[in-house]
Order: C-alpha cells, then structure tokens, then sequence
C-alpha cells in the first residue's frame, strides 16, 4: 500500500506543475497576442517570456512523468522518498533562479541556450548568463539523483536483462519484465544519458565564462550537446507518460492488465537505441557535420517513432476495439493523448525528413508538432494521471458533464491552437519572430487566431486545476 509520505508529496508535485502550467500558458498565449500586433512588447519581453515558457514547460512536463513514474512504481519496487523529495526541493529553487534570469535579469537566448548566443551582449543583465547556468545546474543535480536513485532500485530486483525483458524475446521465459518496468527502464536510460551530457555542456559553458576569453568552445561540437540533452529530454518525457499508460490504461477501464510480450519487448528496445541518436536531425542545415550523421539523423527518426508508436496504438485498439470498457476522464485523456502523440510524432517525421526540412526547417512547423506531442499528448496522459491520482483517495463521483465539458474545451482550444501554428509552416512563416514584417501578415492573423484557441485550452486547464488542487489539497491535510 502506499505510504502517506508518497501520496503527500505526489501531491505536491501534482499542485506545482499545474501552477507552473497556468501560468506558462498565459506567457505562450501573451507571445501570441504579440505576434498577432494585438499587444506590444518589447523583443527582449517576448524572447525572455519565449525562454521561461519553454523551459518551464519542459522542465514541469519531465517531472510530472518521473512524479508519477515513481508514484507507480512503488507497485513494484521501493523508491527512495529521500531522493524524491530533494528533486521536488531543487526544481522549486531551480524554478526561482531561472525565472529570477528571465523575468528580472531578461535572459533571453530561448530554451535552447544555443552557444554562443548566452554570451552575447544582447541587453539583459550582466549576471543574468550566469545565474540562467546556476538555475539549469540545480535542476540536472536534482534530477540526475533522482533518475539514478530511480534505476538502482529497479536493479535491486531484476537483473539488467530482465529489466530490458530481453528473456521475453526467448520462448516460455520464466521470469515477467512487467511493461511499466520495461518502459521506465528503456526512458531512465535515455533521461539518464541526456543529464550527464547537460553536465558536461555546462562544465564547458562555466569553463570559458570563467577563462576571461583564454578558453573558447567548438560551437558544433556544443550544438551536438545541446541537442543530444534537449530533443532528448523532450522525447524521453513522453516515454514516462507512456509508462505511466501502460500500467494505468486496462486497469481504470477494468480490463486485464497489459503483459510484455516479445513484440513489446522488441520494440521498446529498440526505441531505446533511436531515441538516442535522432538528434542529428536538428543538425541538417549544419553543413560542416558529416554527411553519414544527418542520414543517421533521417533513419534514426523514422526508427524512434514506429516500434514504440505500432505497439501502444496496437495495445489500446486492441484494448477497446469491440469491447465494453469502462470510460472515466482518465482513460479518455489517455485516449485523446495517444492520438495527439501519433498526429504530433507524423508532423515531426515529415520535417525530419531531409527533402522536406528545406522547405520547413525553423518555421512555424517545428512549434506546430512538438505543441502536438506535447500540449495534446503527453500533457494529457499526465492529466489523466493526476485525476486518477487524486480521485484515488478522496470522495469521488462520475461527473459526465465536468469530463465532457473539459474534453470538449481541449479539443476544441487545441486544436485550433495547433491548426494556427500548422498552417503558418505550410504558409514558411519562420518560429521564433517576435512580431512579423509586412509580407508575412498571414502569419499575424493567424497568431490572433491561435490566442482565441489557446485561451479556451486553459479554461480547461483551469477547471483541471481547481478540481485536482481541490482534492490534492484534502490528501495533503489528511493523516491516513
Ligand atoms: C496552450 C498552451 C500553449 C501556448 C499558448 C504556447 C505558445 C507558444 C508560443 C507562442 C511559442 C513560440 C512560437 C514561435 O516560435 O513563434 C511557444 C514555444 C514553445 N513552447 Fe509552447 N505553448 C503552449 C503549450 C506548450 C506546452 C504544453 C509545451 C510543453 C512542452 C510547450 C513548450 C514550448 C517550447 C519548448 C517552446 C520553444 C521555446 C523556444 O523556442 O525557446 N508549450 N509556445
């Protein structure tokens, strides 16, 4: 059973990420009123408030995952609340000094911190670099003990193949990898891989910031960093929120729960190895990278996608193909999440496909399928979790008209959210301007556009917030 001491915390967790949400989608849709010319703000506002949502919705979306990994988790193993609680502590102070960077100090070089941009003058504060590199320091200690701490106790009970299920790849095999353990493991290794580059980037960041201009670094070298730790740790948050489905989605729908067999053991290993080397694809317009990296790039994309895509949409049709199930909130934002992923991961492999980057590389069609992925994928099944979490101990009843309406608000605000970023990368309207020039004006409507939606999405978000707060306020003020 779990311990009082998981669920506080669980909750806690629960309650800063959904305020750490509201508040970075009322920066994303400010930025969009911006670009729309319906408010003004300076370059440096909108690039420092483009920083803090970015990394903020990063940084909340992979602890939401490790949150209710490790929550889960307790089914199987015993996790280290030392371990949990110091993360929950250093995302806080972390959280605190990068928006202190942002907000005050006006850091601005977006989530990216692409080298060497964090080290030109470009009007923020002088100490405004140094404390952005502090605040990323706090997160990767925390989070790299956390993710250790996570993998040593899956080891203390399976062996490392059992906990790849590489025994589930053989006929009849006698000990069960359950896919929860499968799936963590496989992310932990990519979370864990990404972390230790971001500490060795900011080692070579801290290096010359301190070397008075004796030391300057490879800038490609530093991009291949930068990319390996952030389209990693994008990707590998959303395997948590897989993890957290697989052991969830046939339970709350009162189905028998999901095994591993060989096909899922195959693929999630797979992905472990593509995920890992799809970045490349950020470096197409590289052109000094060697040539064999950017094919790497090209395959290793299609590659991550398909195995981990083809087994979990295969699970859940299987799951409620023909069959009675029992519908809640939580398995039908499990559900929506999935079909966000799919449509979301389809509009990243045709940009990752060379012939097509030419055309889309750096326009609204990047933010248009990681919003996709992200905002109505792994948002939700992080959603679901929550609800289900918070519905777990406290009084709870099937309100048809709250799932409806909430359901409703996000796939309405959403989508038209997604559809106003999609068609501004079909019509080459490039991501990251501030305000746009005259003979890109489609691009303002349509930012206009996308305001309206996104603020129907966070009337959803809103009425998640006030009922899970609600009710993970009451588990943290109970004593049973
Ligand atoms: C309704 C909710 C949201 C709104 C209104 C919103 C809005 C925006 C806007 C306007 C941009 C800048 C687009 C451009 O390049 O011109 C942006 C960038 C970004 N958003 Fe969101 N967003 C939302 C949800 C999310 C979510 C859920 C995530 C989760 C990961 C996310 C992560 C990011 C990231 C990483 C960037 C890139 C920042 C950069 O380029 O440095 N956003 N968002």
């Amino acid at each position: 059973m779990e311990s009082i001491k998981i669920k506080k915390i669980t909750s806690v967790w629960i309650i800063t990420v959904l305020l750490l949400f509201v508040a970075s989608i009322v920066l994303g849709i400010l930025m969009r009123l911006n670009q729309g010319e319906v408010i003004s703000q300076s370059p440096i506002t909108f690039y420092s408030n483009m920083t803090t949502h970015g990394l903020t919705m990063i940084g909340i979306w992979f602890v939401a995952g490790m949150a209710a990994v490790n929550y889960l988790m307790q089914r199987y193993v015993k996790t280290s609340y030392t371990a949990n609680v110091f993360a929950l502590v250093l995302t806080v102070v972390g959280v605190v000094l990068f928006w202190a960077s942002t907000f005050v100090g006006k850091f601005h070089a977006a989530w990216t911190f692409l080298y060497p941009l964090p080290f030109k003058d470009m009007g923020s504060e002088t100490w405004a670099t140094i404390l952005f590199l502090i605040s990323l320091t706090v997160f990767g200690i925390g989070w790299l003990i956390w993710s250790v701490s996570l993998m040593a106790q899956i080891l203390k009970k399976y062996s490392i193949s059992q906990s790849f299920a590489w025994q589930h790849l053989t006929k009849n095999p006698t000990v069960e990898t359950p896919p929860f353990i499968l799936i963590t493991m496989v992310t932990l290794v990519g979370v864990i891989a990404c972390l230790i580059t971001a500490v060795v980037l900011l080692v070579l960041f801290y290096a010359e910031y301190f070397s008075g201009g004796s030391f300057v670094n490879d800038a490609l070298l530093m991009k291949n960093l930068t990319y390996f730790f952030g389209h990693t740790i994008a990707n590998e948050m959303l395997y948590l929120g897989l993890a957290v489905i697989y052991e969830l989605f046939a339970e709350v729908s009162g189905r028998p729960k999901w095994k591993t067999t060989w096909y899922v053991a195959l693929a999630w290993n797979l992905s472990l190895v593509f995920i890992l080397t799809a970045f490349f694809h950020h470096l197409y317009m590289d052109f000094v990278q060697p040539e064999g990296l950017q094919i790497v790039g090209q395959l290793a994309s299609y590659l991550a996608s398909l195995p981990a895509a083809g087994v979990t949409v295969f699970s859940i049709f299987i799951a409620v193909y023909r069959t009675k199930i029992k519908w809640s909130l939580t398995n039908l934002l499990f559900f929506m999440g999935i079909a966000g992923w799919v449509i979301g991961g389809l509009g990243a492999v045709i940009d990752s496909t060379i012939s097509n980057n030419i055309v889309l590389h750096n326009t609204l069609w990047v933010p248009a399928h990681f919003h996709t992925y992200n905002a109505m994928g792994n948002v939700l099944f992080s959603l679901g979790f929550f609800y289900w979490f918070s519905t777990q101990f406290t009084a709870y009843f099937h309100n048809k008209k709250f799932t409806n309406s909430i359901l409703a608000l996000l796939l309405i605000g959403g989508t038209g959210f997604l559809l106003a970023f999609y068609v501004g990368g079909a019509e080459s309207i490039p991501r990251r301007y501030s305000t746009y020039p005259a003979e890109l004006s489609v691009g303002v409507n349509l930012a206009t556009i996308g305001a309206v939606f996104a603020t129907i999405y966070l009337i959803a978000i809103l009425m998640f917030f006030f009922n899970i707060t609600k009710r993970c306020l009451k588990i943290l003020s109970s004593t049973s």
